[in-house]
């Protein structure tokens, strides 16, 4: 029997009983949430759609990193994905039948305007509009995020996309075309995803597009970029663009549309990996590089105390002006949490000069050291997401004690997995299980935690891994030209949980009922 038989015929049990114990603190279920606490799944448009070269796509800096020979995507691209640019009714069907309350995705900004400005791509355009309207008619929220790591490359090779201050304008014209075409129906924007790894993973590090590093900083020997400085450089851009795109959307949508509008940015937990003070003030000093950067200026006016301090004038300052445009310009913040990590302080490293943002940062920090291939070798296929649910906590608690805790939605958390090796993926509930345990402890705790989404609806194009690992609800065959959707354990679990099921500590979760007829539903489709 082939591999691929085997895991076909494993398909065939799923819709039989299946019972194993997943340990939990307490019953608890989606009704212990306060009213209008929104559940969803998400995905991202370069990962998802495929269709890179139709309708008059053209290529982001994603698509240019996904072909370039790096090795972190493993050689393989986004040019067909999933396919959800044909596929989206398929998907929306999946996501209805689930119980999803909402479904986070990204607009392609090159598919609606090709050259990054100016016209607007018809096909583009139709294309966004369908699938709002097929979600909505199938009673699913829109969250919708422009930019998530995908500027249009026209916009790169002019002049340098986010390191150059002439990007405010045109992400503030984009960010007005997706507000005037389809504010009407979408209430949750999100400006950018991520912000905060983008600029240090694009910009330092050099392994995320538009992979752009210095020697002797950066996972990769890039062809150009600037580890000094260009990290800073681009955030300050980004926060300038957000807030550009936020006081628009306020000053000409808001009223009319009734809509809400924030920044994205992944929660690397830190906590002291001994109890020495320097490590726990190394442990805050993370808090203010990683969320900090962004959370500060957007909240305060300024970027944190510490930045200013161990950048000195790489770190660009604001003019008062401009604090006062990005101070408050948000409705809601959205954080990512995958696992929490440990730092130690490491003093010597503001010895070194010249510095990149990591140096500045004075920690020991664990995913920082190494070249390309360590930093693949530490994200071997197998590879899963230390639990560490109390990270979360962490992070909610923070923004609630520290930053005046504002509307949050948590728009990714999901356990990774080696790709298409069993659909019975009993580590990822136990993931989402505990997260969504903690979570409602932190919202009774005073968290104005509005929203979870898990990372991902379906197995996309995955930005450390291509193919290899897979964070989905659903399995997507690629072997199949039809690039069938099959639901994990996960997708019913979840499911369960979304139409109100109850769920249990210490008990043996049963996965019964309708779900053998859907996942042959989908296998006839
Ligand atoms: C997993 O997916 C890859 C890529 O599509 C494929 O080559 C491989 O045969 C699959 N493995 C199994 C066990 O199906
Ligand atoms: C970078 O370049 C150096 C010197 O040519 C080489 O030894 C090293 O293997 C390269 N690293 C990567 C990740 O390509
Ligand atoms: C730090 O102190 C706390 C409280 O005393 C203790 O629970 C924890 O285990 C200590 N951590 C380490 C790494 O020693
Ligand atoms: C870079 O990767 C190579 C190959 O895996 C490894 O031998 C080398 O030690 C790594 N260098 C660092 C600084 O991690
Ligand atoms: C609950 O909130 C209080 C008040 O903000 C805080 O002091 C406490 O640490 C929180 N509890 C947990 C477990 O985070
Ligand atoms: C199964 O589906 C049928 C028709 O779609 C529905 O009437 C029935 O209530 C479902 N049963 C369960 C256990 O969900």
């Amino acid at each position: 029997m082939t591999k691929k038989l085997g895991f076909l015929l494993r398909l065939l049990v799923v819709g039989l009983v299946i019972a194993e114990t997943v340990h939990g603190a307490y019953e608890f279920s989606r009704y212990d949430f306060p009213p209008g606490f929104v559940f969803g799944a998400g995905t991202s448009a370069y990962q998802v759609e495929g269709a890179a070269n139709e309708d008059g796509r053209t290529p982001s800096i994603m698509d240019t990193w996904a072909h370039s020979d790096s090795g972190i995507t493993s050689g393989a691209n986004g040019d067909i994905a999933c396919d959800q640019y044909h596929k989206y009714k398929v998907d929306v069907q999946l996501m209805a039948e689930m119980g999803l309350d909402a479904y986070r995705f990204s607009i392609s900004w090159s598919r609606l305007i090709p050259n990054g400005r100016g016209s607007v791509n018809p096909k583009g355009l139709q294309y966004y509009n369908n699938l709002i309207n097929e979600l909505i008619s199938h009673g699913i929220e829109p969250h919708v995020t422009l930019h998530h790591f995908d500027l249009p490359q026209a916009l790169e090779d002019e002049y340098g996309g986010w390191i150059s201050r002439n990007i405010v304008r045109d992400f503030a014209e984009y960010a007005d075309v997706c507000f005037k075409i389809f504010g009407d129906r979408v209430k949750y924007w999100t400006t950018f995803n991520e912000a905060n790894i983008f600029s240090m993973a694009g910009y330092d590090l050099g392994f995320m597009p538009p992979s752009r590093c210095s020697s002797p900083f950066g996972f990769l020997n890039c062809t150009r970029g600037d580890s000094l400085l260009e990290p800073y450089l681009a955030a300050h851009n980004i926060l300038l663009s957000h807030a550009s795109a936020t006081r628009l959307y306020w000053k000409k949508y808001q009223n009319i549309q009734k809509g809400y509008i924030g920044l994205n940015l992944l929660s690397f937990y830190s906590v002291p990996f001994t109890n020495k003070t320097e490590d726990v003030i190394a442990a805050r000093r993370v808090t203010d590089f990683f969320m900090g950067w962004f959370v500060e200026p957007l909240v305060y006016g300024d970027y944190p105390e510490v930045m200013k301090n161990n950048a000195g004038s790489r770190l660009p300052s604001f003019t008062a002006l401009e604090s006062q445009r990005v101070k408050g310009s948000f409705d809601f913040f959205a954080v990512n949490f995958y696992s929490a990590n440990y730092v130690k302080d490491n003093p010597e490293s503001l010895n070194i000069e010249p510095r990149d943002y990591f140096t500045d940062m004075a920690v020991q920090w664990k995913y920082k050291q190494g070249n390309a291939s360590s930093f693949m070798n530490r994200f071997p296929p197998s590879f899963e997401f230390p639990l560490t649910p109390w990270g979360l906590q962490g992070v909610l608690e923070l923004f609630k004690q520290n930053y005046g805790n504002p509307p949050i939605f948590i728009y990714e958390n999901g356990q990774r997995m080696q790709r298409n090796t069993s659909l019975e993926d009993w580590p990822r509930i136990q993931y989402l299980q505990e997260h969504i345990s903690v979570l409602l402890d932190t919202v009774r705790n005073g968290s104005n935690a509005k929203g979870y989404f898990t990372w991902s609806l379906l197995d996309v194009f995955e930005l450390l891994d291509g193919y290899r690992s897979g964070y989905g609800l659903y399995y997507v065959d690629l072997d199949d030209p039809e690039l069938r959707r099959y639901p994990k354990l996960s997708a019913k679990w979840y499911s369960r949980f979304l139409k109100g099921g109850s769920i249990t500590p210490d008990s043996s979760i049963e996965l019964e009922g309708n779900w053998s007829s859907l996942s042959s539903a989908q296998a006839m489709r």
